[in-house]
């Protein structure tokens, strides 16, 4: 006989596994706060250099540290010739894939070395340099050629988004990513943050931590929804679909990527100011979009009153941000099988900052687990 399952949190939800100065999320009052300020403030009126500079920091820059640290990142984004030649050999296949195997390989190449023991500010500028780099990355695995020479004080946003698309972008859509890449740069300790962590904490090096956050987002649960968003759009159609497709999806049980969360109770906020985004975009999925989140809204709040009716415990599910970031990232023009990888750009930062918090303050994460199989036998 086994012994009963002493009682622990499925998925840890609600533990609290570390502390952080970098986010908050409050998802009962569907408030984000970085570092002291409102998410969505920030993502409205500041540059990404100014936000990661906040991450990094703990405080806004003056003009002054801002144009040195945007010139930083800027040359710690370039890659050199050999790097070139191994973004080349590796980008084929799932973009996703690549790029995780391609920053593995440089980390590699680079000769990063396990963090314990070693002095702090060395692993730190590692781990600035990888974040800096993943533009470049996601660049020349679009395009398999070396990255566009582009000149040299473009923030980081208008030169992630001019590598995608071969031209200067237009300012609208420049806009458009920046306050996308700056709301998801961090977000508590979700799922690819806390593995990124966890593989800190053993002393790794810092391009087998990334590596480690960046195998998460693979899956469609954490990051992975933008790309299956718009293949769901592609499929309803148009509008006068939308009632029916949503029905049929939760009738098969199927779940309806965009919408849940695991923290927020209420809206999203960033979600709120994608929309907002997508709205101002005025882009040719607008309208099919408004109708989708309509009709999902209203057939996950029937759906869960009538489960709370038959005595169920449920949770009110709201649109998420990986629902309305599809729509503004295609309508920026950034193809969908680079969404996660876009996502990957923006996360990696906040990634690196929890790590750099990991290693001053150190603690090997080791849970424990209830054993459920058979008692010790005899062996015979
Ligand atoms: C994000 C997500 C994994 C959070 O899940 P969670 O808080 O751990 O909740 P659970 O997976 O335990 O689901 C709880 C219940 O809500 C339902 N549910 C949650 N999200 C749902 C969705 N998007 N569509 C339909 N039902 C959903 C589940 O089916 C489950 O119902 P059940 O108890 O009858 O089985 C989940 O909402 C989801 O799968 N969303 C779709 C994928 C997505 O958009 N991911 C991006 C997140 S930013």
């Amino acid at each position: 006989m086994n012994t009963p399952a002493p009682s622990f949190a499925a998925g840890l939800e609600g533990v609290i596994a570390c502390a952080t100065r970098l986010s908050d999320v409050d998802g009962t009052n569907g408030k984000l706060t970085f570092a002291g300020y409102n998410a969505v403030d920030l993502a409205e009126k500041k540059t990404i250099e100014e936000v990661w500079f906040l991450l990094h920091y703990n405080r806004l820059p003056t003009d002054a540290e801002l144009d040195a640290f945007k010139a930083k990142v800027e040359k710690l984004g370039r890659p050199n010739a050999q790097e070139i030649r191994i973004m080349k050999g590796l980008r084929a296949g799932e973009p996703l894939s690549a790029f995780r195997s391609i920053l593995s390989a440089i980390a590699s190449q680079r000769g990063y070395k396990p963090w314990l023991n070693r002095d702090v500010a060395e692993v730190e500028e590692e781990l600035l340099a990888l974040s800096a780099l993943a533009p470049a990355i996601v660049e020349v695995i679009h395009t398999g050629k070396a990255p566009l020479k582009k000149r040299n004080n473009l923030g980081y946003a208008e030169r992630y988004l001019w590598g995608i698309l071969g031209h200067k972008p237009k300012k609208e859509a420049r806009q458009a990513v920046e306050t996308y890449l700056i709301l998801t740069m961090d977000h508590g300790l979700n799922a690819s943050t806390f593995a990124g962590r966890v593989c800190a904490s053993t002393g790794a090096d810092v391009g087998a931590a990334i590596t480690a956050a960046i195998g998460t987002l693979s899956g469609p649960l954490h990051g992975g929804a933008p790309g299956p968003v718009l293949d769901m759009l592609d499929s309803i159609g148009s509008v006068d679909k939308a009632k029916d497709w949503v029905k049929d999806q939760l009738t098969a049980k199927r779940r309806i990527m965009g919408f849940g969360h695991r923290v927020y109770r209420t809206d999203d906020p960033r979600a709120l100011t994608l929309k907002r985004v997508a709205e101002k975009q005025k882009g040719p999925r607008i309208e099919l979009a408004r109708a989708v989140e309509h009709e999902v809204l209203s057939a996950l709040d029937a759906h869960q009153k009538a489960k709370a009716a038959a005595g169920t415990p449920v949770r009110a599910l709201r649109v998420n941000v990986e629902f309305w970031t599809a729509v503004a990232l295609e309508h920026a023009g950034i193809p969908r099988e680079l969404y996660s990888s876009t996502f990957c750009t923006s996360r990696i930062i906040g990634w690196s900052e929890h790590i750099r918090e990991q290693l001053k303050d150190n603690k090997l994460f080791r849970p424990l687990s209830h054993y459920s199989g058979e008692p010790a036998q005899p062996l015979v």
